[in-house]
């Protein structure tokens, strides 16, 4: 998809030839302008007559309007312009349209709209425009090709908030793509060659370790869970350098379940088809190396992922088995569907060795998440102020939300055993904050934060499917890294 902007003004816009417009009108639109185009004049008859009702995502549906060119114009209410109420906006304006062929895009910003809203409509519009087609023998292609903003005012801001809004919807799709996919046609092998993929190019480099390699490694924790899966696992290793080599790096970590059937602790069935999306952290990061590689923003950037499926079979780890972890801690494994943590804890000791500036993880965790935050807010999880604050902002700005939960010691009691120095699972309460105080032990070295993504990285219901979050959330927090003069200084 391709995005691009330009100062016009209404009346010049329905000139131009499009396949479809809409016009985003908020419900203050600016009373100082005075636009006598027949949209705008159309709007103003049908807001008083109250056959358009200025409330965010109503919608106005014209077809083949005298002085309009594009057959198409959709006027959607976008409220206050909050991202979120965008979202809705451009949700229903996409939908008045779907059956449409819409190839090339006009949108049109009525009033004053800062390069925040403006990056907020463009990605909404990609998220409402993509179809997934990778396993259908005779998929419907996207016809969206191409989106041309126009708005009455365009400055630099605007222009560098479109071109950021183009990579992050990029990397967004490419997230969605891998959780979307079936597990059979997303195994730990296939993961890496996307990996491998990805990271072309002269600021990248990727490592791929497998079951060999990552015996040596000391992984036992990692190893445990993949005993039981014929597929073998994959330790992916990808890297961003777009800084100075002294620059510490960010690291990365995604879990990469590729399918959760639960192991010997086995899932129900119903529902049990979504654990494929049980890899939907590594799908961010490699997400976020897409978009890394569009925009090639000054900070250096570290990918892991440790990928497997969790199965049940002969050889797989079973309830009480006690294993080592890379640190050397001892893990009692009480049941064998807390698998996440248990991959994650080796990936975690082996950021130690990159001196990272911050490591973050990004976990479809646990079902304790989803009860808690259900799908707005990614459950965020740190002692660090400082990080828990710039990935609040950046989910702020991103509209791509999460919510701080406790860390209080407490809530680790439930973790101890007489068996080993750590049990892998807690009590049934605050299920989500024991996993991540699990987590919290393998993190000690470094500034480390936790995202539960169980909740935010899919939709179930009709529309089923992954949303590519928290792509947007990382890149924002990676771009006020690189920008931050202190930290990263710009050249040029
Ligand atoms: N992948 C699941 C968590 C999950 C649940 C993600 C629902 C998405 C939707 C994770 O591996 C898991 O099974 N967690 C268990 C932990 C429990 C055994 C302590 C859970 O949440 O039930
Ligand atoms: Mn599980
Ligand atoms: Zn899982």
């Amino acid at each position: 998809m391709n995005f691009e902007i330009q100062k016009r003004a209404l009346s010049r816009v329905i000139r131009d030839d499009l396949d479809a417009l809409i016009v985003f009108w908020p419900s203050q639109p600016d009373a100082t302008s005075t636009e006598k185009d027949p949209i705008s004049t159309l709007v103003q008859q049908a807001v008083q007559k109250g056959d358009f009702e200025l409330k965010t995502g109503s919608v106005l549906s014209t077809y083949g309007q005298a002085g309009t060119k594009a057959r198409h114009v959709i006027v959607a209410c976008t409220g206050e312009n909050k991202a979120t109420q965008i979202r809705i906006a451009a949700t229903a304006a996409w939908a008045a349209l779907k059956s449409a062929k819409v190839k090339h895009l006009g949108v049109y910003a009525h009033g004053q709209w800062s390069a925040n809203s403006l990056q907020s409509a463009a990605a909404a519009l990609a998220d409402a425009s993509y179809i997934y087609t990778t396993t259908l023998s005779k998929p419907s292609y996207r016809s969206l090709k191409q989106i041309t903003f126009s708005a009455s005012e365009v400055n630099a801001a605007h222009k560098t908030a479109l071109a950021q809004a183009q990579a992050l919807s990029a990397g967004v799709e490419l997230a969605k793509e891998w959780a979307n996919r079936p597990a059979n046609h997303a195994t730990p092998t296939m993961l890496a060659q996307a990996a491998q993929a990805i990271a072309k190019g002269a600021a990248f480099k990727c490592e791929v370790l497998g079951p060999k390699e990552v015996a040596k490694l000391g992984m036992g924790s990692f190893m445990a869970v993949a005993r039981g899966a014929a597929e073998p696992l994959r330790f992916i290793v990808m890297r961003y350098n777009g800084a100075s080599s002294t620059q510490a790096p960010v690291v990365l970590v995604g879990k990469g379940i590729t399918f959760d059937t639960g192991g010997i602790s086995m899932k129900p069935a119903a529902e049990m088809d979504e654990m494929k999306y049980d890899m939907s952290g590594a799908a961010s990061v490699l997400g976020v190396f897409k978009a890394l590689g569009e925009l090639k923003p000054e900070i250096n950037v570290v990918g892991l992922i440790p990928a497997t499926e969790n199965m049940p079979d002969g050889l797989a780890v079973k309830p009480g088995d006690v294993v080592t972890s890379m640190s050397g801690q001892t893990i009692e494994i009480l049941n064998t569907d807390a698998e996440g943590r248990l991959v994650l804890c080796d990936a975690l000791t082996y950021a130690e060795r990159f001196k990272p500036q911050a490591v973050i993880d990004i976990a479809t965790l646990t079902g304790a998440c989803v009860i808690a935050l259900g799908g707005v807010r990614s459950g965020l999880f740190t002692s660090d102020d400082e990080l828990a604050q710039q990935l609040q902002q950046a989910g702020d700005n991103a509209g791509d939300l999460c919510w701080r939960m406790p860390m209080d010691d407490e809530y680790a009691e439930g973790l101890k055993t007489r068996f080993a120095d750590v049990a892998n699972v807690a009590g049934r309460q605050a299920g989500s904050v024991t996993a991540a105080k699990f987590l919290q032990r393998f993190a000690k070295k470094y500034p480390w934060a936790h995202l539960d993504i169980a909740g935010t990285a899919w939709r179930s219901g009709a529309a089923k499917g992954a949303t590519g979050r928290p792509v947007a959330l990382l890149m924002h927090y990676l771009l006020s890294k690189a920008s931050t003069p202190a930290r990263a200084p710009r050249r040029r």
